[in-house]
């Protein structure tokens, strides 16, 4: 069954917690953190610190989609955090294999992440290394984009890729995703949805997750 991950780039940071507590008890199954630079996309958002005090107010697993450059100047500090899973991008790293073991060997899951117009072979050498991959539906930065309809064709293909290869790794999709086409994209494939903007504009989080669940039932 595909799992929801709301992505708190859109929730209302001056009650952060609030937030955090009502995707909790809404009965999300993961909590996305965007972290941003200013470099790697045209956007800041926050660093470790704020990762921190999150780990202290909830139980959910915290993936940590990390869109920086030179991302191993930090791993450690966001491990130290509390994050379970740490996705670095294909596009920010030329050692990727060194930083997807080195996360591994201190202990949580590590993801790649690949933009849109990064193709998916470019990941057939590490995927049996990485515990998920995430594609991007959107080009990275903001919350509150079109999703990206070749991204359905990407979701199929590294499918048949994790398959052939009889992997386990988690595809992930985040970027434009709403509950009207949330299927298509766990039909194509995905094991985990983002759900940014679609989530936190939402008057009742819980309906959100009802409704997703739905989906994945009749699937
Ligand atoms: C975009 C971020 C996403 C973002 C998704 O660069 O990586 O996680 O929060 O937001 P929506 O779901 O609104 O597209
Ligand atoms: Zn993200």
């Amino acid at each position: 069954m595909a799992k929801i991950a709301p992505s708190i780039l859109s929730a209302d940071f001056l009650r952060l917690g609030e937030e955090i507590k009502a995707a909790e008890a809404a009965g999300a199954d993961l909590l996305h953190i965007d972290i941003m630079d200013g470099h790697f996309v045209p956007n800041l958002t926050i660093g470790p610190s704020i990762v921190e005090s999150i780990r202290k107010i909830t139980s959910l697993p915290l993936d940590v989609h990390l869109m920086i450059e030179d991302p191993d100047r930090y791993l450690m500090d966001f491990i130290k955090a509390g994050a379970d899973y740490l996705t670095v991008h294909y596009e920010a790293l030329l050692h990727l294999h060194r930083t997807v073991h080195w996360i591994k060997e201190n202990g949580i899951k590590a993801g790649v992440s690949l933009n849109p117009a990064t193709p998916v072979w470019s990941l057939e050498d590490i995927l049996a290394d990485t515990d998920m991959i995430l594609l991007m539906s959107v080009n990275p930065g903001f919350g509150g984009q079109e999703f990206i309809p070749q991204t359905k064709e990407k979701i199929r293909t590294l499918k048949k890729l994790i398959t052939e290869k009889g992997l386990r790794t988690l595809i992930e999709v985040d970027g434009g995703i709403k509950i009207s086409n949330a299927l298509e994209v766990i039909s194509a494939g995905a094991d985990i949805l983002v759900m940014g903007s679609g989530f936190f504009s939402a008057h009742e989080y819980g309906t959100i997750v009802r409704q997703f669940k739905e989906l994945t039932r009749t699937e």
